[in-house]
């Protein structure tokens, strides 16, 4: 069976642009918030992600009409014609983001059906935060052969205030989502204060909602009775893709710049790669990265924003890898992030896993191997540690990398990667 791989030749200085798309994690939710309105509604600044594609095909068995201009970057939705509310567990399994339509779902046709999300790449995710916040609307559920049913009673959905236990980023969206329909005022509290969630706030008055406090862990929404169609939303920068890039401009040298994102959305990384040794340099739309000589060691501990964010965990690793001394990584919020860790070995690396703490002694070079991505953005790590590794690195497994990074081999290629896409 012949499968996808990216080689990369490592030891090539990377200097030059490299320009952002729109934020995956903001993109999917806001397709999932157009089925709001009964019109059309058009998206740009997509990315073309295989993930954007999932969820266009999510939308599309709901009934909505979905046409994708990859050369545009834009998406225009037209669900007038929603009726069906179900998403079957074939969807649900390929994207647990999925679940993001239960709030609109629920908010203009009072019911839903999802299939449970199970377990994925990177453990257990949970979704009882978003069930129990949507039963203070006024939403009822019951599991029937893997399905959730929700259902809203005859006073419809009522605003309510909400405290999460934990600032999850799907929770508040759902949440925000369907108390944006709910009649008066919902508070949400220690909300997520992601810069996509503020994006989906921002997107949702453009389209009549009436929310404040996005951005900060108290939301408030005043539920509204329509919405109406918006042509052009610019979707946020996707500060994980830069995160990436900078990371690849700083093991390789640089000058490097990320354009079309905004730096105050990486602060803490950018402290991270400021302690490594790297400089940086901003303007309200980019951030340039530059390294010379060795690599200092950084602890790094993921948390919800502005913490340090758990999908740049596994690029920064690289980082430690071949840092002059010892660091110590610690994940808290998934449970099962460090299966790149055997991977990072494999290329020579010293990584020593135990439970949520990875512990990294610095080794002076990594060495190319073949290698296998066990989710996305430990995909994305192992093509960066391909940079600078001796030799050939072939990293299978690119269909996870696809989920979030368009073009990666191309946009390295054009800053000065030996870097291919093959069959093998
Ligand atoms: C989103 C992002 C993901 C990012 C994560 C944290 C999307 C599509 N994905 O994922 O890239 O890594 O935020 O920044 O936007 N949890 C529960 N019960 C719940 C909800 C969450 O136990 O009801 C747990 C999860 O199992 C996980 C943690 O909370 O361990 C964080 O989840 P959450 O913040 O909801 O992340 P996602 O929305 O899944």
């Amino acid at each position: 069976m012949s499968t996808e791989c990216i080689i990369v030749q490592g030891g090539k200085r990377l200097s030059g642009v490299v320009p952002i798309g729109g934020a995956k994690n903001s993109v999917l939710k806001l397709m999932a918030a157009s089925l709001l309105v009964p019109g059309v509604t058009t998206i740009t600044n997509v990315p073309c992600i295989s993930d954007v594609l999932t969820l266009q095909s999510v939308l599309e068995h709901l009934g909505a009409e979905v046409v994708m201009d990859s050369n545009a970057h834009s998406v225009t939705i037209d669900a007038g014609k929603v009726k069906d509310t179900a998403v079957p567990y074939d969807l649900v399994a390929q994207m647990r983001a999925t679940i993001t339509v239960l709030g609109p779902l629920v908010g203009r046709f009072g019911k839903a059906s999802i299939a449970m999300p199970g377990g994925c790449d990177i453990g257990a995710r949970g979704i009882d935060m978003h069930l129990r916040g949507l039963e203070k609307l006024g939403v009822s559920f019951k599991t029937l052969h893997g399905d959730i049913h929700a259902h809203v009673g005859p006073k419809g959905l009522v605003g309510a205030q909400i405290e999460l236990a934990f600032a999850s980023v799907g929770a508040t969206e759902n949440l925000i989502l369907a108390a944006t329909c709910a009649k008066g005022t919902t508070v949400i509290k220690n909300a997520a204060r992601e810069p996509e969630i503020a994006d989906l706030a921002d997107f949702l008055v453009c389209l009549g909602a009436r929310i404040s406090g996005q951005g900060t862990s108290v939301i408030v929404i005043e539920g509204v009775d329509r919405f109406d169609p918006v042509k052009g939303y610019a979707t946020v920068g996707d500060r994980i893709e830069a995160g990436t890039f900078l990371v690849a401009g700083a093991l390789a040298g640089g000058p490097l710049t990320v354009e079309g994102v905004r730096p105050e959305h990486l602060a803490t990384a950018l402290m991270k790669l400021e302690a490594c040794g790297a400089e940086i340099a901003t303007t309200p739309t980019t951030i340039t990265v530059s390294h010379r000589g060795s690599f200092a060691p950084v602890d790094i501990q993921t948390l919800p924003y502005p913490g340090f964010p758990t999908d740049l965990q596994a690029q920064f690793m690289v980082l430690d890898a071949v840092a002059s001394g010892s660091s110590t990584v610690t994940e808290n919020i998934f449970e099962s992030r460090f299966k790149v860790a055997d991977e990072y070995n494999r290329m020579g690396a010293r990584v020593r896993v135990e439970g949520h703490h990875a512990y990294i002694e610095g080794v002076e070079e990594l060495s190319g191997a073949p290698v296998q991505a066990p989710d996305l953005r430990a995909g994305a790590g192992l093509v960066l540690a391909g940079l600078i590794a001796d030799g050939t690195t072939r990293v299978s497994g690119v269909e996870f990398v696809d989920r979030g990074y368009e073009g990666i081999v191309e946009k390295l290629a054009t800053v000065g990667a030996q870097i291919t896409r093959e069959t093998v």
